[in-house]
Protein backbone atom coordinates (compact mmCIF):
# COMPACT_ATOMS: atom_id res chain seq x y z
CA UNK A 1 0.00 0.00 0.00
CA UNK A 2 1.75 3.40 -0.94
CA UNK A 3 1.20 6.29 0.89
CA UNK A 4 2.36 9.84 0.23
CA UNK A 5 4.37 12.04 1.99
CA UNK A 6 2.65 15.54 2.38
CA UNK A 7 5.44 17.04 -0.70
CA UNK A 8 3.90 14.61 -3.04
CA UNK A 9 -0.06 14.80 -1.78
CA UNK A 10 0.55 18.68 -2.65
CA UNK A 11 2.26 17.93 -5.95
CA UNK A 12 -0.51 15.15 -7.36
CA UNK A 13 -3.70 17.68 -5.78
CA UNK A 14 -1.83 20.50 -8.68
CA UNK A 15 -3.64 17.79 -10.99
CA UNK A 16 -6.89 18.06 -9.85
CA UNK A 17 -9.40 20.64 -10.32
CA UNK A 18 -11.67 21.35 -7.36
CA UNK A 19 -12.62 18.71 -4.44
CA UNK A 20 -14.83 15.43 -5.03
CA UNK A 21 -15.75 12.70 -3.30
CA UNK A 22 -16.66 8.65 -4.16
CA UNK A 23 -20.10 7.65 -3.83
CA UNK A 24 -19.34 3.94 -4.86
CA UNK A 25 -17.41 1.74 -2.29
CA UNK A 26 -15.87 -0.35 -5.59
CA UNK A 27 -11.81 -0.49 -6.18
CA UNK A 28 -11.56 1.64 -9.20
CA UNK A 29 -8.82 -0.36 -11.16
CA UNK A 30 -6.79 1.60 -14.40
CA UNK A 31 -5.92 -0.76 -17.26
CA UNK A 32 -4.54 -0.26 -20.33
CA UNK A 33 -1.09 -0.36 -22.12
CA UNK A 34 2.64 0.75 -20.59
CA UNK A 35 2.68 4.10 -20.55
CA UNK A 36 -0.90 4.99 -20.89
CA UNK A 37 -0.45 6.80 -17.64
CA UNK A 38 -1.86 4.26 -15.14
CA UNK A 39 0.30 4.78 -12.42
CA UNK A 40 0.68 8.51 -12.70
CA UNK A 41 -2.70 9.25 -12.68
CA UNK A 42 -3.60 6.85 -10.41
CA UNK A 43 -1.65 8.22 -7.79
CA UNK A 44 -3.22 11.52 -8.53
CA UNK A 45 -6.84 9.82 -8.10
CA UNK A 46 -6.05 8.45 -5.14
CA UNK A 47 -5.34 11.70 -3.28
CA UNK A 48 -7.82 13.13 -5.55
CA UNK A 49 -10.54 10.28 -3.77
CA UNK A 50 -8.66 10.18 -0.55
CA UNK A 51 -8.05 6.49 -0.99
CA UNK A 52 -4.99 3.95 -1.31
CA UNK A 53 -3.19 3.68 -3.83
CA UNK A 54 -1.69 0.10 -5.14
CA UNK A 55 0.57 -0.52 -7.93
CA UNK A 56 -0.02 -4.66 -9.02
CA UNK A 57 3.48 -4.49 -10.32
CA UNK A 58 4.74 -3.29 -7.51
CA UNK A 59 3.42 -5.33 -5.45
CA UNK A 60 4.47 -8.39 -7.64
CA UNK A 61 8.18 -6.92 -6.76
CA UNK A 62 7.75 -6.67 -3.57
CA UNK A 63 6.36 -10.37 -2.71
CA UNK A 64 8.52 -11.85 -4.70
CA UNK A 65 11.60 -9.86 -3.94
CA UNK A 66 12.14 -10.40 -7.67
CA UNK A 67 12.09 -6.96 -10.21
CA UNK A 68 9.68 -7.69 -13.27
CA UNK A 69 11.85 -8.46 -15.60
CA UNK A 70 13.72 -11.06 -13.53
CA UNK A 71 10.09 -12.85 -12.91
CA UNK A 72 9.92 -12.88 -16.71
CA UNK A 73 13.52 -14.37 -17.52
CA UNK A 74 13.41 -16.79 -14.82
CA UNK A 75 9.82 -18.19 -14.61
CA UNK A 76 8.68 -16.52 -18.15
CA UNK A 77 5.24 -14.91 -18.81
CA UNK A 78 2.84 -17.31 -17.54
CA UNK A 79 4.05 -17.42 -14.21
CA UNK A 80 4.10 -14.09 -14.11
CA UNK A 81 0.22 -13.74 -14.97
CA UNK A 82 -0.48 -15.96 -12.82
CA UNK A 83 1.24 -14.31 -10.23
CA UNK A 84 -0.54 -11.09 -11.10
CA UNK A 85 -3.99 -12.87 -11.39
CA UNK A 86 -3.95 -14.03 -7.39
CA UNK A 87 -2.57 -10.61 -5.98
CA UNK A 88 -5.34 -8.29 -8.70
CA UNK A 89 -7.37 -10.90 -7.13
CA UNK A 90 -7.03 -10.70 -3.26
CA UNK A 91 -7.06 -7.04 -3.43
CA UNK A 92 -10.26 -6.68 -5.13
CA UNK A 93 -11.57 -8.63 -2.06
CA UNK A 94 -10.39 -5.80 0.38
CA UNK A 95 -11.45 -1.86 1.03
CA UNK A 96 -11.85 -0.08 -2.06
CA UNK A 97 -8.78 1.61 -3.20
CA UNK A 98 -7.36 3.24 -6.49
CA UNK A 99 -5.69 0.17 -8.01
CA UNK A 100 -3.50 0.72 -11.17
CA UNK A 101 -2.87 -2.84 -13.10
CA UNK A 102 -0.08 -3.77 -15.63
CA UNK A 103 -0.16 -3.49 -19.07
CA UNK A 104 -1.13 -7.32 -20.00
CA UNK A 105 -3.46 -7.91 -16.38
CA UNK A 106 -6.70 -7.05 -18.04
CA UNK A 107 -5.93 -9.22 -20.98
CA UNK A 108 -6.24 -12.77 -19.10
CA UNK A 109 -9.60 -13.73 -18.80
CA UNK A 110 -10.21 -14.50 -14.91
CA UNK A 111 -8.18 -11.22 -14.00
CA UNK A 112 -10.55 -9.34 -16.09
CA UNK A 113 -13.20 -10.98 -15.11
CA UNK A 114 -12.34 -10.80 -11.24
CA UNK A 115 -11.93 -6.56 -12.30
CA UNK A 116 -15.19 -6.32 -14.33
CA UNK A 117 -17.26 -8.24 -11.43
CA UNK A 118 -16.13 -6.45 -8.62
CA UNK A 119 -14.60 -3.04 -9.95
CA UNK A 120 -14.86 -0.33 -12.09
CA UNK A 121 -12.68 -0.41 -15.05
CA UNK A 122 -11.30 2.46 -16.72
CA UNK A 123 -9.18 2.03 -19.89
CA UNK A 124 -6.35 4.66 -20.54
CA UNK A 125 -5.83 4.45 -24.36
CA UNK A 126 -2.91 6.36 -26.15
CA UNK A 127 -1.38 5.87 -29.42
CA UNK A 128 1.48 3.94 -29.35
CA UNK A 129 4.17 7.34 -30.14
CA UNK A 130 2.53 8.78 -27.51
CA UNK A 131 3.12 5.74 -25.35
CA UNK A 132 6.94 5.32 -25.91
CA UNK A 133 7.35 8.94 -25.14
CA UNK A 134 6.21 8.40 -21.61
CA UNK A 135 7.54 5.25 -21.32
CA UNK A 136 10.97 6.45 -22.34
CA UNK A 137 13.63 3.96 -20.79
CA UNK A 138 12.35 0.81 -21.95
CA UNK A 139 14.62 -1.34 -19.79
CA UNK A 140 12.20 -2.16 -17.39
CA UNK A 141 9.97 -3.17 -20.13
CA UNK A 142 10.59 -6.86 -20.94
CA UNK A 143 8.09 -7.33 -23.47
CA UNK A 144 9.44 -4.36 -25.06
CA UNK A 145 12.88 -5.94 -25.69
CA UNK A 146 12.12 -8.09 -28.74
CA UNK A 147 12.63 -6.00 -31.95
CA UNK A 148 11.58 -2.43 -32.22
CA UNK A 149 9.14 -0.89 -29.78
CA UNK A 150 7.23 1.29 -31.44
CA UNK A 151 6.30 -1.67 -33.80
CA UNK A 152 5.59 -3.91 -30.28
CA UNK A 153 3.54 -1.16 -29.16
CA UNK A 154 1.34 -1.17 -32.24
CA UNK A 155 1.50 -4.76 -32.38
CA UNK A 156 0.15 -5.34 -28.59
CA UNK A 157 -1.99 -2.45 -28.60
CA UNK A 158 -4.24 -4.37 -32.38
CA UNK A 159 -3.94 -7.29 -30.50
CA UNK A 160 -5.43 -6.04 -26.81
CA UNK A 161 -7.91 -3.97 -28.18
CA UNK A 162 -10.73 -6.07 -27.60
CA UNK A 163 -9.88 -7.05 -24.18
CA UNK A 164 -9.37 -2.84 -23.19
CA UNK A 165 -12.47 -2.71 -24.76
CA UNK A 166 -14.36 -4.63 -22.45
CA UNK A 167 -13.53 -2.35 -19.99
CA UNK A 168 -16.09 -0.04 -18.23
CA UNK A 169 -14.63 3.41 -18.78
CA UNK A 170 -12.61 4.49 -21.58
CA UNK A 171 -10.35 7.91 -21.26
CA UNK A 172 -7.94 9.17 -24.21
CA UNK A 173 -4.59 10.18 -22.12
CA UNK A 174 -3.26 11.65 -25.25
CA UNK A 175 -0.78 14.60 -25.58
CA UNK A 176 -2.19 16.43 -23.34
CA UNK A 177 -0.78 16.92 -19.96
CA UNK A 178 -1.78 15.23 -16.74
CA UNK A 179 -3.80 17.96 -14.92
CA UNK A 180 -6.02 17.47 -18.44
CA UNK A 181 -5.60 13.75 -18.05
CA UNK A 182 -7.51 13.95 -14.86
CA UNK A 183 -9.89 16.13 -15.71
CA UNK A 184 -11.53 13.56 -17.98
CA UNK A 185 -10.76 10.83 -15.48
CA UNK A 186 -12.90 12.55 -12.77
CA UNK A 187 -15.49 13.85 -15.33
CA UNK A 188 -16.33 10.48 -16.45
CA UNK A 189 -16.34 9.18 -12.83
CA UNK A 190 -18.70 11.94 -12.04
CA UNK A 191 -20.62 11.29 -15.42
CA UNK A 192 -21.37 8.08 -14.43
CA UNK A 193 -22.12 9.03 -10.80
CA UNK A 194 -19.12 6.96 -8.99
CA UNK A 195 -18.01 10.31 -7.66
CA UNK A 196 -19.82 13.84 -6.99
CA UNK A 197 -17.99 16.67 -7.15
CA UNK A 198 -18.31 18.84 -3.55
C1 LIG B 1 3.23 -5.56 -19.19
C2 LIG B 1 3.25 -4.29 -18.65
C3 LIG B 1 4.07 -3.91 -17.48
C4 LIG B 1 4.41 -5.15 -16.64
C5 LIG B 1 4.99 -6.23 -17.48
C6 LIG B 1 4.04 -6.66 -18.61
C7 LIG B 1 2.36 -5.85 -20.33
O1 LIG B 1 3.35 -2.99 -16.66
O2 LIG B 1 3.28 -5.63 -15.98
O3 LIG B 1 6.19 -5.74 -18.01
O4 LIG B 1 2.08 -7.03 -20.58
O5 LIG B 1 1.91 -4.91 -21.01
P1 LIG B 1 3.11 -1.44 -17.07
O6 LIG B 1 1.91 -1.40 -17.94
O7 LIG B 1 2.87 -0.78 -15.76
O8 LIG B 1 4.35 -0.96 -17.72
Amino acid sequence: MLTFTPEQRRQFAEDIDGDYRPKTNKTIVLVGLMGSGKSALGKRLAVALDRAFIDSDSIIEQESGLRIRDIFELSGEKKFREIERKIILRYLQGPAIILSTGGGAFCTPETRAGINAHAISIWLDATPKILLRRIGNTSSRPLLHTGDPLQILANLRQKRLSDYQQAELHVRTGRHSRRLSMKKILNILEQNSYIEAL
